[in-house]
């Protein structure tokens, strides 16, 4: 399975707390592009693509949801429910997105540009391109 659930350090004090993302050190890949996903409903999945190439590290900033991940063999439950914690997905998975909190916020780190041409958008797609 490409993924992996990351402990973030957190810097805290009285203040408050801070967790900070870098590039090619506790992210595992240049950064090149954030999007954010919000105004979440618990009836609605998201997701249902692989990437061939994209890297990704996902961050539940408020809120919680459910990540399935599935590399064509096996599939696993990961639940993104802390700000301390990133969920990175490498390429070649399979990832549908349910439960979400009506609210959540997702933060996520991609390591390319948006690229259409670069999802597999269809699962029997996906499972030829795993097996081959
Ligand atoms: P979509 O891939 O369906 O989101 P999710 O993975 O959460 O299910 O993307 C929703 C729309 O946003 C779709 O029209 C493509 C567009 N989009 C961009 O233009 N740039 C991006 O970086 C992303 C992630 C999506």
């Amino acid at each position: 399975m490409n993924y992996k659930l990351l402990d973030m350090k957190v810097f805290g004090d009285s203040r408050g707390k801070l967790v900070s993302l870098e590039g090619n050190q506790n992210v595992p890949f240049d950064i090149k592009r954030v999007y954010y996903i919000f105004d979440t409903l618990p009836d609605q999945e998201r997701g249902k693509h692989a990437h061939k190439e994209l890297e990704q590290i996902i961050v539940a900033m408020d809120g919680a949801c459910e990540f399935v991940l599935d590399d064509g063999k096996t599939q696993e439950v990961v639940r993104l429910n802390r700000p301390d914690k990133a969920l990175y997905i490498g390429k070649n998975m399979w990832r549908e997105m349910r439960h979400f909190s009506y609210g959540c916020k997702l933060m996520v780190l991609a390591s390319k540009h948006y690229d259409e041409k670069e999802y597999i958008r269809n699962y029997d797609d996906f499972l030829k391109e795993v097996n081959k």
